[in-house]
């Protein structure tokens, strides 16, 4: 959600924060803000909205301090307004605190503060945290890491804190409950950020504090401890991503840059999880795919349940399609925040995905963690089973499950996730494909068939840009200056592909966009058509096409504008139903989400970047949604 940036060392901090500051502005983005100690004076600079005003007010300033913390917001309690941005400060301007995540009992911690003749510059919840640290560095002989501890025994909720202090110019104090936060280990300077990719940089060698460390880092080194105190020994791990990764490589936005890597995203997938010496004919004794995933998952499993939020969940939805269809085993999807409150009952054998692409996603974190505590209680055949689908396995996700699937799709910076759904997919179909080899579903010639169709993937992706890209953009003008309204419709395993492709189009050009299953427009939407609202159509080749062109059709009659996403192999015939077609290579119904989902992806980037909107950088969104 927010960005948490820190740095001890020796090189001026001022440029360092900032920098990494710009590296995660995809976490949140209404306003920003910097603090540094030197010379016993901390100096505190903010802005309201994008990072370069803050850029800007610091441009004619110098300032030589080796110890700072910035952070970038993304509002929860207090409008995006200067005063509410971070870091905030006590009263004697000594104490500066940024903080990723929602301190939950704060109002009862500002009235008592507040009694005691404390005044508020700010409304939001991170305010309490300086002045408790100062009233205990004030009223009681201790260290600022002492003083942060206290503090934090006071605090209730999910969060993450950098601290610095005027009196302490050569500590800085991180800690972490719920909210993550990476430190990283440099040549005599020390870093702290709430992702990976604000350190790169700078250092590969990187820790992700656990939940209830608090870390003391100087000049000199790191200590970290447990919130109660006692030292903790751990090592760093060292990354094997490049900064170029993070840089946009001549796209004009992270999102085109990253809808364009598809085809190497499922490319190197497949070379991960297919299996090269498997052939159906010689049926030896070891799956197709390799997830490792023990032999009474295999057979145990009677039931799955997913968790997700977004566009993950959207994924799920595809993925319970697979594990049904291919697998037979009965599975359901839930949005992680209406699970949280409304679980299933407790069944036997029961396996619970979590799928997210951040694995910091709080309510799916949260809905794992409630299912892992009941379940935990039951006997054996209750034991939580949890597996986690997500592209960052060293996060807390990673942390919780058992079994983790890794989507492997590198850094995703644009909001919008494009490549990680892919991913996710890809990681369903592995999951789908290895427990019906293992639970005998499917013969050994319908997986080869189906993992032959997987390795044309890559290319198909390639083509559909190649051919689809400008079409789309020339066909995306017509929807950027009237067009306030669009609707999406597919059935059976692309149902999902309507819900993403309108998910995509509102999140990043503000057209307000609904999905609907095909077949049930009739029973209510459809009152919303008429010639001003666009109705796209995912019509892939296979068991539901005639059905979906139908009611497509039915659209047609009430005037809408027709757009089908649908086989080259169908153009001519779908030209006959569709005003415009949007075309993908020749692919069985099964594989044909993975394909069907490109043009949607670039149809809904084009209106929005013709509109001039910061396609990766929506307003009110944020990359990793730590707060639930
Ligand atoms: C949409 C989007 C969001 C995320 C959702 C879950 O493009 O990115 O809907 O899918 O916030 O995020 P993760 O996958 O990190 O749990």
């Amino acid at each position: 959600m927010c960005g948490i940036v820190g740095y001890i060392g020796t090189q001026a901090a001022t440029e360092i924060l900032i920098s990494g500051l710009e590296r995660l502005e995809y976490r949140g983005y209404d306003s920003a803000g910097i603090a540094t100690v030197l010379e016993g004076k901390l100096e505190c600079v903010k802005a309201k909205g994008k990072l370069y005003n803050l850029r800007e007010k610091l441009e004619h300033t110098v300032n030589h301090a080796q110890i700072g913390i910035g952070h970038t917001r993304w509002a929860t309690h207090g409008k995006p307004e200067e005063h509410n941005a971070h870091p905030h400060l006590d009263s004697d301007t000594k104490v500066a605190v940024v903080q990723n995540g929602i301190i939950e009992n704060y109002r009862e911690l500002r009235e008592e503060l507040t009694s005691k003749g404390i005044e508020f510059s700010s409304e939001t919840d991170t305010e309490v945290i300086p002045h408790l640290i100062s009233q205990y560095l004030t009223n009681s002989n201790i260290t600022l890491l002492e003083a942060v501890q206290k503090t934090i025994t006071r605090l209730e909720g999910a969060f993450a804190i950098a601290v610095i202090s005027a009196d302490h110019p050569y500590e800085l104090i991180v800690a972490r409950q719920q909210a993550p936060i990476t430190l990283g280990f440099g040549q005599g300077e020390f870093f702290c950020a709430s992702d990976v990719t604000a350190l790169l940089p700078h250092t590969h060698a990187v820790l992700t504090l656990e939940n209830s460390e608090i870390a003391r880092l100087t000049p000199l080194g790191v200590e970290i401890y447990t919130f109660a105190g006692e030292r903790v020994s751990r090592f760093p791990r060292t990354l094997d991503w490049n900064p170029g990764q993070v840089e946009k490589q001549g796209f004009r936005h992270y999102m085109l840059k990253e809808i364009h890597e598809q085809p190497g995203v499922v490319r190197s997938s497949l070379e991960t999880y297919l299996n090269p010496n498997w052939h159906a004919d010689e049926n030896p004794n070891f799956s197709p795919i390799n997830l490792g995933l023990s032999s009474q998952l295999h057979e145990n499993t009677d039931y799955i349940q997913i968790v997700a939020c977004g566009t993950s969940w959207h994924a799920s939805l595809i993925g319970k399609y697979l594990l049904e269809q291919l697998a037979g085993i009965p599975t359901t999807v839930d949005y992680a925040s209406e699970y949280r409150y409304s679980p299933k009952p407790v069944i036997p054998n029961t396996l619970t995905i979590g799928v997210t692409q951040s694995g910091e996603t709080a309510d799916t974190i949260a809905a794992l963690e409630m299912e892992q505590a009941r379940r935990s209680k039951l006997d054996s055949k209750f034991q939580p089973q949890l597996l986690a689908i997500t592209n960052r396995p060293e996060s807390t996700i990673g942390q919780l499950c058992n079994h983790i699937i890794n989507t492997q799709a590198g850094i995703e910076i644009g909001v919008a996730a494009t490549k990680t759904f892919i991913a996710q997919v890809l990681g369903f179909y592995y999951l789908a494909l290895d427990l019906a080899y293992h639970r005998k579903t499917l013969s050994n010639e319908r997986i080869t068939e189906i993992i032959d169709g997987l390795h044309h993937i890559p290319d198909s992706i390639e083509k559909t840009l190649e051919t689809q890209d400008h079409a789309i953009e020339e066909l995306a003008h017509e929807f950027t200056q009237e067009t306030e309204d669009f609707i999406f419709i597919g059935r059976g395993i692309n149902f999902p592909i309507a819900l993403e492709g309108a998910l995509k189009l509102k999140e990043i050009s503000y057209i307000h966009a609904e999905a609907y299953p095909a077949g049930e427009m009739k029973h209510g939407p459809i009152a919303l058509l008429d010639h001003k609202v666009p109705v796209v159509a995912v019509a892939m080749p296979g068991s539901v096409y005639e059905k979906v062109i139908s009611n497509a059709q039915e659209a047609k009659a009430r005037d809408a504008r027709l757009i089908g996403v649908t086989s080259a192999m169908n153009a001519t015939e779908a030209g006959t139903t569709f005003d415009d077609v949007l075309t993908v290579p020749e692919v069985e119904e099964l594989l044909s989400p993975i394909l069907a989902v490109i043009p949607l992806q670039l149809l809904s980037y084009h209106i929005a970047a013709i509109k001039g909107l910061d396609v990766d950088q929506p307003r009110n969104l944020a990359k990793s949604v730590t707060v639930e």
